[in-house]
C-alpha cells in the first residue's frame, strides 16, 4: 500500500483552505514543513498553522522538523494536533530518549537522514522507529531535483528494515514527481512526500493517483 503525503510547502498559502481541498480525497496525509533557519537555510512554517490546520481537517498531520533542539518542541506539536513526528537524525544527540518522547505522546516516530547522512547509522535504531523519511534532496527548499543515489540509500533501508523491522515505514521526501515516483517506490518506499509536483500541477488529484501508480 503506497501512502502519499502532499507536501504544503508548494501549496497556495494564501488559500491554504482550498489548497489543501484539492488534494483531500486523495492524499493519505498532509506533509507540513517546519523550518527554523538554523538547521536549514529558509524559514517556513510553524506551530499556528498545523493548529489551524487540525481544526479543521482530520487528515492525519505529519509534521517534518527541520530544527535544531526539536526536544524543547514535540510538546507543542503534540497539543497543535501532529499525528507523525519527524525529527532529523543530525540535531538529536539522545535520538532514543527523542523516539520515546513522540511514541509516549501517541504519535508516531520517524527519524530523517540528510542525503549525506549514512543509512548504516540507523542500525541500531530502526527497531524503535515508525518510519524513516529518506530525504532525496538537502532539506530547506521545495522544487529541487532528485538526487540520484538516494535509489540506492533507499533499497539499503528497505533491507534493513526487512531485517529488524519490517513493520516500519519509509518515506522519501524531495524532488518526486509522477516520472520518478516508480522508482522510488520499487526501491522500498512506501509512502511518497511531494510538493511542487501535486500543488503546481493542473490537477492535483489525478498526479496523486498517478504516483500511486493507479491512473
Ligand atoms: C524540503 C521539504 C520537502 C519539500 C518537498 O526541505 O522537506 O517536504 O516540500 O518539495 P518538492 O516535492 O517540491 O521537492
Ligand atoms: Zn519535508
Amino acid at each position: 500500500m503506497i501512502r502519499i503525503a502532499p507536501s504544503i510547502l508548494s501549496a497556495d498559502f494564501l488559500n491554504l483552505e482550498r489548497s489543501i481541498n484539492t488534494v483531500l480525497e486523495n492524499a493519505d496525509m498532509l506533509h507540513i514543513d517546519v523550518m527554523d533557519g538554523h538547521f536549514v537555510p529558509n524559514i517556513s512554517i510553524g506551530l499556528p498553522i498545523v493548529k489551524a490546520i487540525h481544526s479543521k481537517f482530520t487528515i492525519p498531520l505529519d509534521v517534518h522538523l527541520m530544527i535544531t533542539n526539536p526536544d524543547n518542541y514535540i510538546d507543542d506539536f503534540a497539543k497543535a494536533g501532529a499525528n507523525l513526528l519527524t525529527v532529523h537524525y543530525e540535531v538529536c544527540n539522545h535520538l532514543n530518549r527523542t523516539i520515546n518522547h513522540i511514541q509516549s505522546l501517541g504519535l508516531k516516530a520517524y527519524v530523517s537522514l540528510n542525503p549525506h547522512t549514512p543509512i548504516h547509522l540507523l542500525n541500531d535504531t530502526v527497531e524503535y522507529l515508525d518510519g524513516v523519511l529518506v530525504m532525496s534532496v538537502n532539506p530547506g527548499f521545495g522544487g529541487q531535483k532528485f538526487i540520484d543515489n538516494s535509489i540506492r540509500r533507499i533499497h539499503e533501508l528497505f533491507k534493513l528494515k526487512n531485517r529488524i523491522n519490517p513493520s516500519m515505514s519509509i518515506a522519501v521526501d524531495g524532488g518526486i514527481n509522477v516520472d520518478n515516483a516508480k522508482k522510488v517506490i520499487e526501491a522500498g518506499a512506501d509512502i511518497i512526500v511531494a510538493g511542487s509536483a501535486i500543488f503546481k500541477s493542473n490537477d492535483p488529484a489525478k498526479t496523486i493517483m498517478q504516483m500511486k501508480g493507479q491512473l
